[in-house]
Parts: C-alpha cells; structure tokens; sequence
C-alpha cells in the first residue's frame, strides 16, 4: 500500500511540474499562432475595396458551383451572405458523374467558407446579378472558337463540359489574388488573401489535372479535344483582359511550356513558373466579356459591385 502511495505521488508531483511547464509555456511563448510586429495593423483601410471586389468572384462560383453540384444555390445554404442580391439567371444542375460531383460539391461549400471569410473580415456588399445561364455560355465558347458550335455549348450537359465550364472560373480568382497581393497591407487581410489564393489555385489544379488527363479526348458532340478548348478559352481571355499572355491552355507551345521544356501545361504560369497576375480593370475586362471595364456583361449583366468596380461603372 505505502509503496503504491508513494508511487502515486510521485506521478502526482511530475504532472504538477509538466503541467506547470506547459501553462507556463503556453502563456509566455506562444507556440501555435503566429506572433506579428508591434504596431502592426490588422486592416488598412485601403485593404477593404481591393479584397471586397473579390467578393464579385467568390459569389459566381459559390452559385455555379452550389447549382453545378446540388441544383440549388447560396439562397438556400447560406441565405444571409446573399445580402439581398437577386438570384443568379439560368443557374442549374449539371449532369455529373459522381468523382465529378464530389469535386464540384467541395469546391461549392469551400466558396460558402470564402464568402463568409470575406464578409466577415473587411464586411460586403449584396451579391450581384450573375448570368450562370447555359446560354451565356454557349455565347462565351462561340466566342472562344470563332464560329457557332452546333448544338450551342452547354455546361450542364456532362462532367467534361461542366469542367470546361468551370475552366473559365477559379483561374480568374487566383490570379486576381496574385495581383492584388502587393496592395495588401494589413496582416490580417494578408493572411486571408493567401488562404484565399491557396484554395483558388489548387481548385485550378484540381480542374487543370482532370481536363490534363484527357487533353486528347473528343468533347460530345463537338470534333474538338478537350485541350483545344482550353487553348481557345485562354486565348480570349488574352484577348479580353487586353495585357498580353496572362492565361494559357493545357497544352502549349515549348517556348510557354515550364523552363522552355514541356508541352504540357497541367499550370498555367509565366516566364519564371509563377503564376500569372491580373488587375481588377483586367479581370473586370474578362468576366464582363466585354473587355472593357466600363461595359458591364457576360456573367455580370448589370456589373460587379463594390466600390472598385462601380467607379469604373460610374466613370466611362
Ligand atoms: C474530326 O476532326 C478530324 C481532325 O480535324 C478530322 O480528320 C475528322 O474527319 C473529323 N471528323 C468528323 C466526323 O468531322
Ligand atoms: C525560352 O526561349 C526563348 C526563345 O525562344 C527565350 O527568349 C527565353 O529566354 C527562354 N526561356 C527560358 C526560361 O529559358
């Protein structure tokens, strides 16, 4: 007995000295969060229009996404970051298989996740009208090619075409971040850009790998690879943002392949394998489908919201 006591108490003694250790350690040297500058600024008041313009993108996938996937949008799941905007035009269930749908469904929650970061951190505006309607995308493809595809594009018609159509999407995101990162300065909207621009851009890698693996196929009912329609949209978004190559198919030339090296392209990135950035103008150019910042359309019939974007609006 008097053994089994000491013994105890001695177990007792060193969970008092680890215990005491590990308060100690957890009020003096904080080992699990990150420790910033004295006198740094969490928000600069110039951070809010730069990362609330986001917030025009991050409503267009969360509903092409949310409808792609369940066929049902943010009104349903998450009806108070809608702050009253009127629901998207022509928005519906696509015909998935089911890898395809799982990928599509996490995509739609994670832009949930991006919308509440946003708005809660540098606050929002109400989501705009967005056109998600297989028409405006037959119209954006007719474009890409050229000539009229015949039967119109439709990116709810099957997985390949919806992943086609989402080609157009999170790219744009990624590389709006890009290019809004040196603008940023307060740590706490520096840290959600580069949680924000990390998820976009494996999302583009998500979808890049899957046309990537079969670049060769034939998309139904078009005579066309899936890899000529990823080179054909890149280059109208060239096209429109109206800055040179910012924006590249999944198979390239060498000289835009990585180190002059490859004609694969699962990512698209630059000169030094980084990826591309855009300005609002820039991306404004591209999803207006108008390329010109002034002209609202294509996914945004009656334009984007925020500040940034109204000025442009406002000031032709
Ligand atoms: C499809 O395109 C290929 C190459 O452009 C061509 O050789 C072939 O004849 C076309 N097939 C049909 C059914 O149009
Ligand atoms: C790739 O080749 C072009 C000429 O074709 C050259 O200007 C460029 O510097 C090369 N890129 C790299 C990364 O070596």
């Amino acid at each position: 007995m008097a053994n089994i006591s000491t013994s105890t108490s001695f177990f007792m003694f060193v969970m008092v000295l680890l215990s005491s250790r590990l308060i100690h350690n957890c009020f003096s040297f904080d080992t699990c969060h990150p420790m910033y500058q004295e006198h740094a600024i969490p928000i600069y008041k110039e951070d809010i229009d730069m990362m609330q313009f986001a917030e025009n993108l991050e409503h267009l996938e969360a509903d092409f996404f949310l409808w792609g996937a369940l066929g049902y949008g943010l009104d349903q799941v998450a009806p108070w970051l809608v702050m009253g905007g009127p629901p998207p035009i022509g928005a519906q269930r696509a015909n998935l298989d089911s890898l395809t749908q799982h990928i599509i469904e996490e995509f739609a929650y994670q832009e949930v996740g991006h919308l509440r970061a946003l708005k809660t951190t540098v606050g929002g505006f109400p989501r705009p009208l967005i056109d998600l309607s297989a028409h405006h995308f037959a119209k954006v493809f007719d474009e890409a090619f050229g000539f009229k595809l015949v039967p119109p594009f439709d990116p709810y018609r099957d997985s390949v075409s919806y992943m086609l159509g989402s080609y157009v999407i999170p790219y744009v995101g990624l590389v709006a971040y890009v290019g809004t990162n040196p603008n940023i300065n307060g740590y706490i909207t520096k840290r959600l850009l580069a949680g924000l621009l990390g998820v976009e851009a494996g999302q583009d890698a998500v979808i890049r790998s899957y046309l990537y693996e079969r670049a060769k196929e034939v998309v139904h009912p078009y005579n066309r690879t899936v890899a000529e329609f990823t080179n054909r949209i890149s280059e109208l978004r060239n096209l429109l943002g109206m800055c040179g190559i910012k924006d590249e198919g999944i198979k390239v030339p060498l000289k835009l392949g990585a180190e002059n090296r490859t004609r694969s392209n699962v990512l698209s990135a630059n000169y030094y394998s980084l990826s591309y950035r855009r300005t609002p103008r820039e991306i404004l150019r591209i999803v207006y489908g108008t390329g010109d910042e002034h002209v609202p359309g294509g996914f945004f019939p009656h334009g984007a919201n925020g500040r940034i974007a109204r000025e442009f609006l406002e000031k032709p």
